[in-house]
């Protein structure tokens, strides 16, 4: 991976907490590199869904990838950080606005990382039936989601989360964690064909990395 300094990231956030959670995310988790090598080269835009702070659209802008970017959230606090930090950045979007009541119009790429389990499952399979809906063609679908098992990442996922609900970083707590049959299945019946792979990195997490394609 080029050397990419977190540091260079944090700084567009005027906010303490923002500056040091954004380098530990970079620092710690390999979702960005990730989903840079998914999207690297494409000539189509990306729609990030729950997309937090932004720190995706300002990684992939940091290596290079130039594509139009929307990005959605419903927390304000975060839009509005991020909205501050992309105003020397081109073709960055990004929109406040709850996922529940729909999926902007568009047609792309699309991430949805790390925001699936604040759904029941039925709003969870409205969503990426959507989401897979807006995939173009020869486009990807790149999800990534903590998944319910026996294991001790899983509970260690949802206490993680469970803080985050507590320390108010987070407006919910999680709902419900996908299984990665119940996701491939509902993908399948889109027309969208992939895999999944765990994707921990230095973190403790039961998340994987679920990229599909439609071709
Ligand atoms: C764990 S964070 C992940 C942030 C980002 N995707 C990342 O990986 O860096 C989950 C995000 O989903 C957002 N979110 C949760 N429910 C949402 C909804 N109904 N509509 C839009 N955003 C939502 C939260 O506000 C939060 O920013």
């Amino acid at each position: 991976m080029a050397t990419l300094k977190p540091e260079k990231i944090s700084r567009l956030f005027p906010s303490r907490w923002h500056r040091i959670y954004t380098i530990a995310k970079l620092r710690s988790d390999p979702l960005y590199n990730a989903v840079y090598n998914e999207l690297e080269g494409s000539q189509l835009p990306l729609l990030d869904i729950g997309c937090g702070l932004g720190i995706l659209a300002f990684y992939l802008r940091e290596r290079d990838q130039l594509f139009p970017i929307k990005a959605i959230d419903y927390d304000q606090r975060k839009i509005i950080a991020a909205k501050n930090a992309a105003r020397n950045h081109l073709s960055l979007d990004f929109i406040h606005g709850d996922i529940r009541d729909g999926l902007p119009d568009f047609s792309g790429n699309i991430t949805i990382l790390d925001i699936l389990q604040f759904f029941s499952p039925k709003e969870q399979a409205t969503l990426l039936r959507n989401a897979a809906l807006s995939v173009a063609r020869g486009g990807k679908l790149i999800i990534r989601s903590g998944i319910s098992d026996n294991s001790l990442r899983f509970k260690t996922t949802r206490l993680g989360d469970r803080i985050a609900k507590a320390t108010f970083w987070m407006k919910a707590a999680p709902t419900c964690y996908p299984e990665v049959h119940s996701i491939v299945k509902i993908m399948e019946q889109s027309g969208l064909r992939g895999e999944a792979h765990p994707l921990w990195g230095k973190t403790p997490f039961n998340n994987y990395l679920m990229v599909f394609n439609r071709d």
